[in-house]
């Protein structure tokens, strides 16, 4: 069987993972990526003073090692090459292309200067390409980071480090730069739900109490009715209430007042933006917020509502980190409700008729939205390939077009198609760039500088 796998993130190296180490069918993967550099979120996403988390793309370095496993990349799905012609060339495909739209406040001034999104803040310090000219203006000394998860706490994080902190990173040299000379002293992590309904994991949660120059502030009062304080604190939300009060037993007055770092985080809960505020030279100047109260639904569930009560913050950047959406693709099924490409338990059907569509296949933050860590796609990615197998008996029997025929297709419209050993390349070239820093890398952020090393082999 030959199989086309879009998207190089983890759920398309799980799913490329489980594929070939079949022993009951030989299967053919070409994984291809918008990008000439593989492995998604994993290098655009995570942040630069985790490097252990990225660890993982070891095991993705052993399945792209197989003899039946090609990446493609720089090549884009709905540019390059279109749906119909995948499925002339392939008996299966899979779709892996992650979640690559932002979801928006919907508030009055959110598309003005300096309300960035947090995945553009994102993409601009981990050098993505289509994110390195991104304006970034740190001049600013105080910013809001809208949203509870794990995005907000990033973004809060490498705003707060220090210049000695951020330098032992992969930070992008742009980004390095930038908030070397950065005067943001202030962040406000902003809920609109309470610390119990907080999506933080425990050891991000944490981990701004460890940081060389930060206070973390959290007010008493916001965790006064939090029923489950007392609990054992063995979950997630148990763990993050526990951590939460050791920062607001830090504050002044406090047994253990704050050490008098000189960078400040604050937590607060129960507000939502209602709109951004400009200032006399049309950037950012204000976010105004409408204390919450929360309410407990029918099904359980605990919504926030709007009590009507309104404060301004006074800050100079907002950066919404509310959640992600996947794109558009000419030919792809989108379901415009969850904003995923359409499917059910991973099988791609049509949005109206909910109709299998055969042989195609979803799989990651593009089939489930955009939850999960990078482990979860493992079991997930493995689930949406016995499908595969399932379906797939008796398949490989219709006859495809030579493997390398889609390698002419791309040639001929000059899309020159990035191959693992191409990479292998460009990632030398960064961890040897990277060394000279003292560093783990120096990304190269720029599609055209890539292809031009490339060029000299
Ligand atoms: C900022 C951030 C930090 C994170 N940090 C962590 C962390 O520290 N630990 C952790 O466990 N999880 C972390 N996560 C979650 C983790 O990154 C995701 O669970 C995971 O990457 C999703 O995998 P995916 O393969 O579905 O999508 P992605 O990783 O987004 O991969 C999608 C791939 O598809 C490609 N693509 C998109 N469109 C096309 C197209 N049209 N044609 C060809 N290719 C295309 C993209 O270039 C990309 O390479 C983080 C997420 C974010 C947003
Ligand atoms: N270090 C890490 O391990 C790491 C780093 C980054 C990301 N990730 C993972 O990647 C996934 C995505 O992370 P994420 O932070 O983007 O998403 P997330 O965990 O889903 O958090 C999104 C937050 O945005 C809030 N929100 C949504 N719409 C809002 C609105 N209109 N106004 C105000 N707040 C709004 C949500 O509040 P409600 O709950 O009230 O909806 C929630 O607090 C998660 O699984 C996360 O753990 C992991």
């Amino acid at each position: 069987m030959r199989v086309a796998i879009i998207g190089s993130g983890p759920a398309g190296f799980y799913a490329a993972e489980a594929l070939l180490k079949r022993t009951d069918t030989v299967v053919h993967v070409d994984m291809f990526d918008r990008l000439p550099t593989p492995y998604g979120l994993v290098r655009g996403g995570v942040a630069p003073d985790h490097q252990n988390i990225k660890a993982v793309t070891r095991v993705f370095e052993k399945t792209a090692a197989r003899p039946t496993f090609r990446f493609l990349g720089n090549v884009r799905l709905g540019r390059d090459v279109t749906v119909e012609e995948l499925r002339q060339h392939y008996h299966q495909i899979v779709y892996a292309v992650g979640n690559e739209a932002d979801r928006r406040l919907g508030i009055p001034g959110e598309g003005m200067p300096r309300c960035t999104p947090a995945s553009v803040f994102v993409g601009w310090y981990n050098g993505h390409p289509d994110y390195r000219h991104a304006k970034i203006d740190l001049s600013v000394s105080r910013v809001a980071v809208v949203g509870n998860g794990n995005v907000a706490i990033d973004s809060a994080r490498i705003l707060l480090r220090t210049p000695a902190e951020l330098e032992k990173t992969d930070i992008a040299a742009h980004a390095l730069e930038a908030l070397r000379n950065s005067q943001v002293r202030e962040v406000f992590i902003l809920g609109r739900r309470g610390p119990e309904q907080a999506l933080f994991t425990p050891p991000e949660l944490k981990e701004f109490g460890e940081m060389e120059d930060v206070d973390t502030i959290v007010d008493p009062e916001e965790l006064a009715g939090c029923v489950i304080l007392e609990a054992a604190g063995n979950t997630q939300q148990e763990k993050n209430l526990k951590i939460l009060q050791s920062y607001a037993a830090r504050q002044p007055g406090a047994e253990t007042p704050p050490s008098g770092k000189t960078r400040k985080l604050h937590l607060r809960f129960r507000v939502s933006p209602t709109e951004v505020i400009a200032g006399a030279d049309g950037n950012v100047a204000g976010l105004a917020l409408e204390k919450n109260r929360l309410e407990v639904e029918p099904d359980g569930t605990v919504s926030a509502r709007g009590t009507g009560e309104i404060e301004v913050l006074d800050v100079g950047m907002v950066l919404p980190a509310i959640g992600f959406a996947a794109e558009r693709i000419a030919g792809v099924p989108y379901d415009e409700k969850a904003r995923v490409i359409a499917n059910e338990d991973g099988r791609v059907v049509d949005p109206v008729s909910r109709n299998v569509i055969a042989n195609e296949y979803v799989v990651g933050w593009a089939c489930t939205g955009p939850q999960g860590l990078i482990g979860s796609h493992k079991g997930a990615s493995a689930h949406v390939v016995e499908h595969m197998i399932a379906d797939g008996a008796g398949l490989d029997a219709r006859e495809l077009p030579d493997r390398e025929a889609i390698d002419t297709l791309l040639r001929g419209r000059g899309v020159r198609a990035v191959s693992f050993d191409d990479w292998k390349r460009l990632d030398d070239v960064e961890v040897a760039r990277g060394a000279r820093r003292g560093v783990p890398r120096d990304k190269i952020t720029d599609i055209g500088a890539m292809l031009a090393v490339l060029a000299q082999y």
